[in-house]
């Protein structure tokens, strides 16, 4: 049920992208349902081309899914991110500002390897974050994800905002395994928001399944996952192509 998964009357299309265009849109969604925004932006359609053709040279894909992330999380702190309030003197006279609210934590986490591409400029888009790194790999037979560095705190500090970054949600596996892992440590589903690059239905089904409330923000949907664990049409392998192995 794909109206159930994004939350939006998904009529006879096999997808529907929630397109995130005003405060007013995004205030007036269901708030007890998964959501998956895929911001229409015509530079996010750019990277996306880039990322998919067979011919483009490793650098070019690491800087390409870096570029991606960059727009997806700049999205994704809209109405997001608290900002805090005051007067600061410019040249010309006194000025009222805003600033992100340094009291306000918010934390990254690169699902190690292909994630580390992807939230390439989470520290210079988001001031003041900290990075918390999850290695995880599936099993190529069984596709079943095994955790292999987990530098997750304890427990995450009161009221944070947690950034979750991997490019590919395909059988859903190692994200809902990186979601379970923040979520025993202090965090709701509200509190995060997962960035990939791109998204396919059966992650979707899994995380609208456990994660009710949660936002997850795509490059683009596909529509199927091969028996091999990879999205059609997809990219190929995010983490060999960005790491050029
Ligand atoms: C890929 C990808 C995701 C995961 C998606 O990682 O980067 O993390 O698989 O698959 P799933 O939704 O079916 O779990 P991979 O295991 O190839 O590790 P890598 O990033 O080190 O290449
Ligand atoms: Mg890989």
């Amino acid at each position: 049920n794909n109206s159930k998964i994004l939350g939006v009357n998904s009529g006879k299309r096999r997808f529907v992208s929630v397109r995130v265009q005003t405060t007013t849109e995004m205030r007036a969604m269901p708030e007890d349902r998964m959501l998956v925004f895929v911001p229409p932006h015509p530079l996010i359609k750019h990277w996306i081309s880039v990322l998919r053709n067979e011919q483009t040279p490793c650098p070019i894909f690491k800087n390409a899914m870096a570029e991606l992330g960059r727009l997806l999380m700049y999205e994704a702190s809209r109405d997001w991110l608290p900002t805090i309030g005051g007067e600061i003197q410019s040249p010309m006279g006194v000025a009222s500002v805003e600033f992100i609210d340094p009291r306000e934590p918010v934390s990254i986490v690169p699902i190690l390897r292909a994630g580390l591409a992807l939230a390439e400029h989470a520290s210079s888009i988001l001031p003041a974050t900290k990075t918390y790194h999850l290695g995880i790999v599936r099993d190529e037979e069984t596709l079943q994800p095994t955790v292999y560095l987990n530098k997750l705190p304890e427990k995450f500090p009161e009221g944070s905002r947690v950034f979750v970054v991997d490019p590919m949600l395909a059988t859903g596996g190692t994200v809902v395994a990186a979601l379970e892992l923040i979520k025993e440590r202090g965090i709701d589903n509200k509190q995060i928001k997962v960035i990939s690059a791109i998204a396919a239905p059966p992650a979707l089904q899994k995380l609208s399944d456990k994660f009710p409330g949660l936002h997850v923000y795509a490059g683009i949907l596909d529509p199927t996952v091969n028996d091999k664990g990879l999205i059609l049409p997809g990219l190929g392998d995010a983490g060999d192509r960005s790491f050029g192995t």
